[in-house]
Parts: structure tokens; C-alpha cells; sequence
């Protein structure tokens, strides 16, 4: 099914085939057809954060960014859908084209820059999702980030706002310091500035704990550019801040393994099998330097089941894909649950 929507799909711009997409994907689901996109697979549960997860795989962040599609997407079958990355305000993102498909290595380089409706509206879709008003078995994570024209200074107050906002709603909330398109985003994974943004949202989930009697757990999102040294001072500070989890990691800058692909020379961030292992070294090695009760997600070019296995070999409680949903379609839910469950059976049997 999935492979007809794809050549369809797949003759069209990229920004746009994902738009056409997920509309369909809303009305599948809203006409009672979605199981015809994807069977859902029998649950693997797993705990992490403090949270039950049916199963370890979830959607990553970037797909949904204003949570306009949650119950359609979570209809599908993941653990987890991870909404967002959302600002305090509306932006527009960068001019377009700003999404690219490299069909030869099912990958993509976007640069879209954080385009999303604004926290507010965010809001205003998770209440009205049948996931929030009648409850379901799929866990809600929120990305939050900071609008690109708030200068690296006064971060932390765009993203305790978005924070603030979400908090109610969110099973779980991901600091996003990695996106290669918003400029100096990724300096707040520097060891003073990690340290003095997570300080400041750990305390404002004080208070907020206090006041909503439920202690949302707060994940950070890092990118797979960081070098060894720079990996070993991040777990130094998140591990010292006690962080709930670590999402290994973001699209890359790095255009090594595209060489000489004419698309190679746009600006953005690389994302689907060509970054799996570096996405999954740095997973590896964020592992090695987190204490254990720190759950780490794996994400960055799953796409197959044998790449799921591999991030869980790596370290990960849990995995995420974005690139696999463009090439592989809903099927690749089912095929990572499979592996994992084999994974797990073949080693408890
Ligand atoms: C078009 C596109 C938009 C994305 N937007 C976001 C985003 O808003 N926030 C975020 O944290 N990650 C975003 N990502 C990164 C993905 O969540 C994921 O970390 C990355 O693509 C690597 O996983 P993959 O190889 O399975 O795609 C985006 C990725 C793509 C391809």
C-alpha cells in the first residue's frame, strides 16, 4: 500500500509530498481507514522515564511539528509520537525549497529552521486530540526550542515559556539544543551554557511539579556533530543534573558519507541511513559516559528492524525515526516492534 503512495508521493517536491502525506494519512484515519496503512503491532512494553511505553518505537520530532495530526499518527501504532520542535511565537522558517530527498542513500537534508504555528496553537491541538480528551495508550513527548530571533543570552526564557505551556499536557518534554538550522542553536550544548539552561528548567519543573502534582520528566535532544570531547562534557553535566533521558541525536552538518552527491552542497541538516553510524557512535559513547538510570533514545537512519536491533546493541531503551516514515512508510513501526520482540525473546529464551 504504502509503495504506491510512495511513487506518487515521490513526484513531488519533498516539503510538499509531506504535507500531501500527512493530510492523507488525517483523512485515512478520520474515514476509519488507516488500517489499511499499517497493522499495529502487538504490544513490547517497556518502561523509561518513569513512563510505559506499548512498545520502544516512536516518532521523531520535526514530522508534527504543530501536533495538527496526533491521533492519526498514533494510530499507526508507535509507543511514542514526539511532537514539535515548538517556539514561543510563530515563525515562517527559511525560504523554500528547504527539504531535499537523496533517493540513492534514503536520505534527506532539510532546512526548514523551526517553521511551526507557535507554541499557543500547539496547545490549543493537544487539547483537542481524542489522545488528550479520552486517553489512549500512546506516549505524548513535546519538543520545545526558541525562536531564532531571541539571541542565545535570553534562550532559556523562550524555553522556559514553552515549558510552561506544555507542561500539562506532555508526558514527557525534549530540550531540542541540536537543530543545525537555527544559528547558534547548537551552542547550548556547550558545558556552561547546558548547564545553566537545564539549571533553569529543572527549577521552573519545581514549581510547576508543585502545582500540576505530576513530575513531567524533561529529556535533551543533542546533535551527532559533537566531538568526543564535547560528548563527554555534556554527559558530565547531564548526568550531574540527573536529566531523565538523552535522545541520540539530531540530523548532521557533516556531509562525508554523501560525497559527490549533487545534492550534497545544500545547506542543512542530513538525516536518514547515511547518518546511522555516526548517530549510532555517539550513541554508544553517550552510553558509556551516562550513569545506567539514564535511558537513552536512539534516532538517526533507522530504517529497518536490524537498525532498531543495532540501537538497542548500542545502549537505547528506545527508538525513534523520522527518514524511515518517507522511505520505508507506517510498515517500519511494525518491523522495528518485530525485531525488538525477537531481540528480547532470544535473550531471555
Ligand atoms: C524534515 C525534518 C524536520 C525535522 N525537524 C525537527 C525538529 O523540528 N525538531 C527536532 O528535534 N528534530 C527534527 N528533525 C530531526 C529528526 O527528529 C531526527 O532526529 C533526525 O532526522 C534523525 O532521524 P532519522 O534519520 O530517522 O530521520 C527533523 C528531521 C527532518 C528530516
Amino acid at each position: 500500500m504504502y509503495g504506491l503512495a510512495r511513487s506518487l508521493l515521490f513526484r513531488l517536491d519533498a516539503e510538499r509530498a509531506h504535507d500531501l502525506g500527512l493530510k492523507s494519512l488525517d483523512l485515512a484515519w478520520r474515514s476509519g481507514l488507516n488500517p489499511l496503512l499499517a497493522t499495529v503491532p502487538a504490544p513490547l512494553p517497556v518502561d523509561a522515564f518513569g513512563l510505559n511505553f506499548k512498545n520502544p518505537v516512536g516518532m521523531a520530532a520535526g514530522l508534527d511539528k504543530n501536533g495538527d495530526y496526533i491521533d492519526a499518527l498514533a494510530a499507526l501504532g508507535f509507543g511514542a509520537i514526539e511532537i514539535g520542535t515548538t517556539t514561543p511565537r510563530p515563525q515562517a522558517g527559511n525560504p523554500k525549497p528547504r527539504m531535499f530527498r537523496l533517493r540513492e542513500h534514503d536520505a534527506v537534508i532539510n532546512r526548514l529552521g523551526f517553521n511551526n504555528d507557535g507554541v499557543d496553537v500547539l496547545v490549543r491541538n493537544v487539547e483537542a486530540s481524542k489522545l488528550k480528551r479520552v486517553g489512549g495508550d500512546t506516549v505524548l513527548g513535546i519538543n520545545i526550542g526558541k525562536n531564532k530571533d531571541t539571541p542565545n543570552e535570553q534562550a532559556a526564557q523562550d524555553y522556559l515559556h514553552c515549558f510552561g505551556r506544555v507542561y500539562p499536557l506532555a508526558d514527557y518534554v525534549t530540550v531540542n539544543v541540536s537543530s543545525p538550522n537555527t544559528a547558534g542553536l547548537r551552542e547550548l550544548q556547550e558545558e556552561n551554557a547546558l548547564k545553566a539552561l537545564l539549571e533553569a528548567v529543572f527549577n521552573a519543573r519545581e514549581k510547576l511539579a508543585t502545582r500540576h502534582g505530576r513530575r513531567v520528566p524533561v529529556l535533551v535532544k543533542i546533535a551527532p556533530d559533537l566531538s568526543d570531547d564535547d560528548i563527554d562534557a555534556a554527559a558530565r553535566v547531564l548526568g550531574d543534573l540527573s536529566v531523565d533521558g538523552v535522545i541520540a541525536g539530531n540530523t548532521t552538518v557533516d556531509r562525508l558519507s554523501i560525497e559527490g552527491h549533487p545534492l550534497a552542497g545544500e545547506a542543512g541538516g542530513l538525516s536518514g541511513r547515511p547518518l546511522y553510524g555516526r548517530a549510532t557512535s555517539v550513541l554508544r559513547r553517550m552510553r558509556s559516559r551516562l550513569p545506567a538510570s539514564v535511558p537513552l533514545v536512539g534516532v538517526g537512519g533507522i530504517l529497518s528492524g536490524a537498525d532498531a536491533v543495532g540501537k538497542m546493541t548500542a545502549g537505547a531503551a528506545l527508538v525513534q525515526f523520522y527518514t524511515g516514515m518517507i522511505y520505508r512508510g507506517p510498515g517500519l513501526i511494525g518491523e522495528c516492534v518485530e525485531a525488538l520482540r525477537q531481540r528480547r525473546e532470544g535473550a531471555s529464551g
